[in-house]
């Protein structure tokens, strides 16, 4: 694919041909070799007009251990608080040689807006309320490491490394998550099945639409999960409208010790940070052996190695992207 906007774009054999890179890419940094000269030659453009710890930074440290420039331009500080445009912000920057531009920005559809204006690669690193499709691979490469197994034989384990019939529960702010959108929409086409559970507040009236079930009942969703995903309630989305009380959030959707005992025994915790602990999930539940959360955050160099390789590693010098 040209670009990587959002989870739908991918089919099955591209997101696991995106899954079985980042694992290869994986075993080549398990034997301390930090930095492949694949990309040498390259320019990764971070266009962050939000704010990110994760995903700013190890897009950074992927492009830079596949050896490319890498640009990093935070909307604070530039010419966008003088009024300049998206287009022509993104037009600077590719002036001056940008190969591929990741980028997140609070309106959804940028990213797609993006690639009618400039001829290089382009990467959703979260788009509003729409999607986040990185996050959601990294996702499913956690889940195939601590669930299926990492390092299995290609073809006839093909099956079991695709998710196929794996319970997935997404707890919580559906309706501002584009992490629970990119992830429905992936993990389906992973042959996952997936429950989304919400206060109905906070479920979006698409979800009818979406490749997965409602569920309003979380303690018996649980029970019959191989993972869990917690949400981090978007607060600075909403309004007081959406929202119980913290107090009755926490007690009705909220992931504490207790509530984690009703999962099977090999069933994960997932979140994909930023957390608000002791809110959607407790600090004891976080830090727990179940938690995949610091997991998650070293795939997300991987596998964001993977997609930049994916992309940008077959062009040839001096060629624009086709
Ligand atoms: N999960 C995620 O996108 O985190 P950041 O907002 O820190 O990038």
């Amino acid at each position: 694919n040209r670009h990587l906007i959002s989870a739908a774009d991918l089919s099955r054999d591209d997101a696991v041909l995106i899954l079985d890179t980042a694992e290869e890419l994986a075993s080549v940094e398990g034997r301390a070799i930090r930095k492949l000269p694949t990309l040498r030659g390259r320019t990764v453009v971070n266009l962050f007009y939000e704010d990110s710890t994760r995903t700013r930074t190890s897009f950074e440290a992927a492009a830079k251990r596949l050896s490319a420039d890498v640009i990093n331009f935070s909307a604070k500080g530039s010419s966008v608080a003088k009024g300049e445009s998206l287009k022509d912000t993104a037009l600077t920057l590719e002036a001056m040689g940008a190969d591929a531009v990741v980028i997140r920005h609070p309106a959804s559809g940028a990213p797609r807006r993006l690639t009618g204006w400039i001829s290089g690669r382009v990467v959703n690193a979260g788009d509003g309320t729409h999607e986040h499709p990185t996050q959601a691979l990294l996702d499913a490469f956690t889940m195939r490491q601590r669930l299926i197994g990492a390092g299995a034989g290609a073809e006839a384990d093909r099956r079991g490394r695709d998710l196929d019939g794996l319970r997935v529960t997404i707890v919580g702010d559906v309706l501002h998550s584009r992490v629970a959108r990119s992830n429905v929409l992936l993990l389906s086409t992973l042959g996952a099945q997936v429950t989304m559970v919400a206060p109905p507040t906070l479920m979006p009236h698409a979800v009818d639409t979406w490749p997965c079930r409602a569920g309003y009942d979380l303690d018996s969703e649980l029970r019959k999960s191989d993972v869990v995903m917690m949400l981090r309630v978007q607060q600075e989305r909403m309004t007081a409208a959406y929202f119980p009380t913290i107090r009755e959030y926490r007690r009705r959707y909220g992931l504490d010790t207790g509530r984690m005992a009703l999962l099977p025994e090999h069933a994960i915790v997932m979140h994909p940070g930023p957390m608000n602990r002791g809110v959607e999930i407790a600090a004891d539940v976080a830090d727990s052996a179940r938690s995949t959360i610091v997991q998650q955050v070293a795939n997300g160099v991987t596998v964001r190695m993977a997609v930049l390789y994916l992309m940008l590693g077959g062009m040839a010098d001096g060629e624009e992207a086709a």
